[in-house]
């Protein structure tokens, strides 16, 4: 198993290009379910969740071709509807696969993906838009058994805005019968982007991006109307980098992503002290000495995201004064904080509270990577403390992070991805 071994405290310098958001590329791959084409993509990124994906479509028939980065996708025909346990244990956003294929044959059975490292994550909300729009349900030895005559379109209100639920209801109603409004709509930029690849292919849709959806139904065999979608940048990866950036006192340009995506996280870390500015396509950090503690809450876009709570965590830990992080997403997303305690923070957890009293630099330890996100908060940590940190478990990081140590290597990290 391949770990990481970093030796701090580093100095960055230059530009890092984000890759392809793993996040909307997981659904843009479920959404080519509703077209009977091959559709062509570049500049996929090549992580081991897109893989999952991939793996997933090729069991229903699909064909796919992988060069590196390009990959064409032929949904033309299938062999079955059914969504394996193997392959959906492994993999939440699998669950993607369900409104698509419901919408276009009809039937699906898709495992249900249970349990995860960060929380219990339940799918009643993808269910009963579906139920809405005239899909019988069951459960059946762990798996979802939908479906229907022909999905009709209806109006939805979801009793959260669930990001996966928003997209899965989406993809269900291209293909329903008449109108579809999603209201109290999930706003996360990689809703837009799914929302903007079926407008690609000529899909109506509208209001992505605010918290009431539209989406015309089409009959028919839906043809791919071009190639190539490029899909929005990677702005947790972006987010991940600002930090690295602040928490080694660095000068850095973060390029590839829309700064509005992560204005969140940018106004918090401004509160905190950091230096920063807009670009067109990214944020350059400027050197900004210690920044100063602050409060923050996760919460659904545009609030600060949860898939950054753990990186914000590990600068908070090495912040001037007292920081509190809540998290309101997910229950159990504090997984980092027994390997951070290891590197010297001194974090309180309390409930979905965590209080953490700055302290004025880590200690490199051997760490373990527990999930994708608490991964990257203990890479940052070990980029800012002392010593050579030694991070094993770096599957994780793989799920999400494109080439993460080269990216850090030519930014002037002393990182190595070695066998352990
Ligand atoms: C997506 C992202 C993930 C991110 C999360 C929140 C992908 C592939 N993953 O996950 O990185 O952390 O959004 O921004 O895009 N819930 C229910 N019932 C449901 C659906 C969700 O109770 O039917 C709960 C979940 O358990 C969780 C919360 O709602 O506590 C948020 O979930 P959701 O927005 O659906 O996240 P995902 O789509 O799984």
């Amino acid at each position: 198993m391949d770990k990481l071994l970093i030796e701090g405290p580093a100095k960055l310098k230059g530009t890092v290009e984000v890759s392809a958001a793993k996040n909307a590329t997981l659904p843009i791959l479920a959404a080519t379910l509703l077209f009977e084409d091959k559709i062509h993509f570049h500049a996929l990124p090549e992580l081991n969740d897109v893989a999952t994906l991939i793996k997933l479509l090729q069991s229903l028939g699909v064909k796919v071709q992988r060069n590196s980065d390009n990959v064409s996708v032929d949904a033309t025909h299938l062999d079955h509807q059914v969504a394996d346990y193997q392959l959906v244990k492994t993999m939440r956003a699998s669950v993607l696969v369900l409104g698509p294929l419901l919408a276009r044959y009809h039937q699906a059975k898709v495992s249900l993906p249970g349990g995860c490292a960060i929380g219990a994550r339940p799918v009643d909300i993808h269910l009963k838009g579906l139920e809405e729009m005239n899909a019988k349900i069951e459960i059946e030895n762990g798996y979802i058994l939908a479906k229907t005559d022909q999905l009709k379109g209806a109006k939805i209100v979801l009793s959260f805005p669930s990001v996966g639920a928003t997209e899965n209801l989406m993809m269900a109603a291209v293909l329903a019968k008449g109108e579809t409004i999603i209201e109290n709509a999930a706003q996360e930029p990689e809703i837009v982007d799914l929302a903007n690849f079926l407008i690609f292919h000529g899909i109506k849709i509208s209001g992505a991006g605010s918290s009431r959806i539209n989406i015309q139904g089409q009959s028919g065999h839906l043809k791919a109307k071009q190639n190539n979608y490029k899909v929005i940048g990677d702005r947790i990866e972006a987010a991940t980098y600002i930090i690295a950036a602040l928490m080694t006192d660095s000068h850095v340009r973060v390029e590839g992503f829309e700064p509005f995506a992560l204005e969140s996280v940018l106004v918090n870390l401004e509160k905190m002290g950091a230096k920063l500015k807009r670009l067109d396509h990214g944020v350059e950090v400027f050197p900004s000495g210690r920044l100063k503690g602050i409060m923050i809450e996760t919460a659904p876009f545009p609030g600060f995201p949860t898939d950054v709570q753990a990186q914000m965590m590990a600068l908070m830990s090495i912040a001037e004064g007292n920081s509190v992080m809540t998290e309101h997403i997910f229950e159990n997303r504090y997984m980092h904080v027994p390997e951070l305690t290891r590197m010297g923070a001194k974090i309180q957890l309390k409930g979905s509270t965590a209080l953490i009293e700055g302290v004025s630099h880590l200690s490199a330890a051997p760490v373990m990577c527990t999930d994708l996100r608490a991964s990257a908060a203990l890479v940052l940590a070990a980029l800012s403390a002392k010593g050579t940190s030694d991070i094993q478990r770096i599957y994780h990081l793989d799920r999400g992070y494109e080439n993460l140590a080269m990216k850090l290597k030519n930014l002037g990290a002393k990182i190595d991805r070695v066998k352990g």
